[in-house]
């Protein structure tokens, strides 16, 4: 079917404009004034709108086997969860362990959200382990459209790589055109100061940061940075958290080291004396890299205004409060995980444009076009333009509201973010033209989405963005 929004302001990463937008068959067809449709058009009046390109979380675990239990959403929740918050396209963690076969688990990930997923998706592959058979796995998984590796340099005898493992994967990811992303944190010394902290009675969630503090993020960045430097391989740090991270992934980007830096929302949010709280509140507020001390966020808001950031993310992950309870007696046995999912458009809107050093630019090229171009989905996904899939937010800027557990559609009894404002939110939002919610409720079709395959190497992902205008 048709589809035709009228009267908005579209807003993409590089303009700002009135316009009507036309699709048909799933695609944009015509941006221009007064557009007509047929009369069996879906017509959204978009007037004191804004609109916006389908947003982009580049970091989400929603399939997730991960410290003795399971995260808690399926794709049935999370997509539907996303879309309400104005997220369109996600890309998942694929993580099987060190101890499972990579292909196996790949296409096991992949059953997971085919046919579930309401949001179009995509993987990044883990590499847990790099053994004889790695190569020829990963080749296969590329040539199925995966543009991206995902390594752990946290997660010892689990998740984690070796250096050995780190230099192998870059080495083929140069070779694949594949980009690797990574968490930094050195495993040796977040296990060394673990077991410092619990022999000496330490036991309670305020001890996971000082477990794994800034310096530990910092060296595992730097490091990731130095074998990108001697491999020539391209990377993308996740969850950058803190201030001597960035200085180091910083340092190598001046180096001419091709290095990408996301954070995510909690980081920008939550600072380290959420996990301090007393009881259970503070087991919610258990991730990795750990919340911080809060001055690392205005620095965070910073680098992400003048485009050292590129990317913001979720690490969408939830577990309930039972399972965040698994970890009562030992902050070591914590899942780690805040779930995001819904919130990180709104929250991104209200505190970094609203109320922060934002320009609508940049926030749209942080939420949606700039991952799109780093992972290969660019011009499909991540603008508005004839030629791109029809995904598109309608947002209202004068819509107010309070974030809380009781209205949300993650599959999880608690919210990170409770009690906080937000100032916008959509209203209609379409995957490939397709109305999936309306005045902010999903009324859509559920396993809609696709696996999308990446559209080029990363070379030609990332210099199509100088080429690509709205005709
Ligand atoms: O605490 C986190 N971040 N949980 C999910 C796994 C990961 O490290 O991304
Ligand atoms: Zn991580
Ligand atoms: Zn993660």
């Amino acid at each position: 079917m048709a589809l035709l929004i009228k009267n908005g302001e579209v807003v993409t990463a590089d303009s700002r404009y009135h316009a009507d937008i036309y699709a048909e068959n799933e695609t944009i067809t015509r941006i221009g004034t007064n557009l007509e449709a047929p009369p069996d058009a879906e017509v959204i009046d978009a007037t004191g709108k804004l609109v916006f390109p389908g947003f982009i979380d580049p970091h989400v675990h929603i399939y997730l086997p991960f410290m003795a239990t399971f995260a808690k959403d399926t794709h049935e929740t999370a997509s539907i969860a996303a879309l309400i918050g104005g997220t369109t396209t996600y890309i998942e963690m694929c993580c099987p362990n060190r101890n499972e076969d990579a292909l196996e688990g790949y296409h096991l990930w992949k059953s997971k959200a085919e046919g579930h997923s309401a949001c179009d998706y995509s993987f990044h592959m883990s590499v847990t382990k790099y053994g004889e058979e790695t190569e020829s796995q990963l080749r296969e998984i590329v040539r199925d459209g995966i543009a991206s590796f995902k390594i752990f340099l946290a997660y010892q005898n689990f998740f984690g790589v070796e250096d050995r493992e780190m230099y192998q994967t870059l080495t083929l990811a140069k070779k694949l055109g594949a980009i690797v992303t990574a968490h930094c944190e050195n495993a040796e010394l977040v296990g060394r100061l673990q077991q410092r902290l619990l022999a000496d009675g330490k036991t309670g969630p305020q001890w996971h940061e000082p477990s794994r503090p800034e310096s530990v993020e910092a060296e595992g960045t730097g490091r990731f940075a130095t074998f990108l430097e001697n491999t020539g391989a391209a990377g993308y740090v996740v969850h950058l958290s803190c201030e001597p991270a960035l200085k180091a992934a910083m340092a190598a980007k001046s180096r001419g080291v091709r290095i990408f830096i996301e954070s995510v929302i909690p980081h920008f949010m939550l600072d380290k004396t959420y996990a301090e709280r007393k009881g259970v509140e503070g087991l919610k507020h258990i991730m990795s890299p750990p919340l911080r001390d809060k001055r690392n966020q205005k620095v965070l808001w910073t680098a992400l205004a003048q485009g050292f950031i590129d990317t913001v993310g979720t690490d969408h992950c939830p577990f309930d409060t039972e399972q965040k309870l698994l970890g009562q007696d030992a902050f070591t046995n914590i899942p780690n995980g805040i779930p995001a999912i819904e919130d990180r458009v709104n929250l991104l809107y209200t505190y970094g444009v609203n109320r922060g050093p934002l320009d609508l630019y940049r926030f749209v090229d942080a939420a949606s076009t700039r991952a799109a171009k780093i992972f290969g989905l660019f011009p499909r996904k991540g603008t508005i333009a004839v030629g791109s899939d029809a995904d598109l937010v309608v947002y209202d800027p004068s819509a107010k509201g309070i974030i809380s557990a009781s209205s949300q559609h993650v599959n999880n009894d608690y919210n990170g973010f409770e009690g906080m404002m937000i100032e916008g939110r959509p209203t209609e939002v379409t995957v490939r033209g397709k109305v999936q919610v309306r005045n902010g409720e999903f009324i859509g079709e559920r396993g809609r989405g696709k696996l999308l395959k990446r559209e080029g190497s990363y070379h030609d992902a990332t210099q199509s963005q100088t080429n690509h205008r709205r005709t």
